[in-house]
């Protein structure tokens, strides 16, 4: 299913008291900075999704370090980081790029590309949706393969749509 939803500004439902406990080198742009009280909390909000994604998807890597993965935390992450990537286009009103000066790793081309950053979000609800099926399955190397998927939208929309800091 297509969302069109990529221009809506999301009203937002109560603080994402996401604090990113785990999210190693999680983002910190420190270049063009816009002064906080400037932002739009859409921003905060979006980057609070995206750490939360991240997290989750950490949660799932490590349990396939460990020699005996746990496949109902798999699934329960592969169910957080689904939910949350269908609210991804819901973050990006317009005017919200690092180019507007905030403090984003957005790239323009999100807005200039639309129905492409909607394909790449949907990308990561199906291999998400999907891996929720393989987990259940119990099948560890069917799980590792499905990470393999899901890293590759991660990938593809940040080599697109995500600022390259690095
Ligand atoms: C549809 C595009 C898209 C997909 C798919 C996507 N990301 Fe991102 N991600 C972005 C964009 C754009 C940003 C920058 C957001 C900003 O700074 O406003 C971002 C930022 C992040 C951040 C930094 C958040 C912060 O603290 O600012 C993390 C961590 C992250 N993504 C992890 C992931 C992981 C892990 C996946 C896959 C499981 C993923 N992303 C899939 C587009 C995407």
């Amino acid at each position: 299913m297509k969302q069109s939803t990529i221009f809506r500004v999301s009203i937002a439902t109560g603080a994402l008291a996401i604090l990113a406990a785990c999210g190693g080198d999680v983002a910190e742009t420190d270049e063009g900075a816009a002064a906080a009280s400037d932002e739009p909390a859409i921003i905060g909000e979006r980057q609070s999704n995206f750490e939360g994604i991240g997290d989750a998807f950490k949660v799932i890597r490590g349990q396939l370090e460990g020699g005996a993965p746990d496949f109902a935390a798999i699934e329960g992450a592969a169910t957080d980081i689904n939910e949350r990537a269908q609210r991804i286009t819901e973050h990006f009103p317009a005017d919200t790029s690092v180019d507007d000066g905030y403090d984003t790793e957005a790239l323009a081309t999100i807005w200039e590309k639309p129905a492409e950053f909607e394909k790449a979000a949907q990308d990561l609800v199906d291999a998400s949706a999907e891996m929720i099926t393989i987990a259940a399955g119990g099948d560890v190397a069917a799980v590792g393969e499905q990470v393999k998927a899901m890293g590759g939208t991660c990938k593809a929309c940040h080599d697109e749509f995500r600022l390259d800091t690095d």
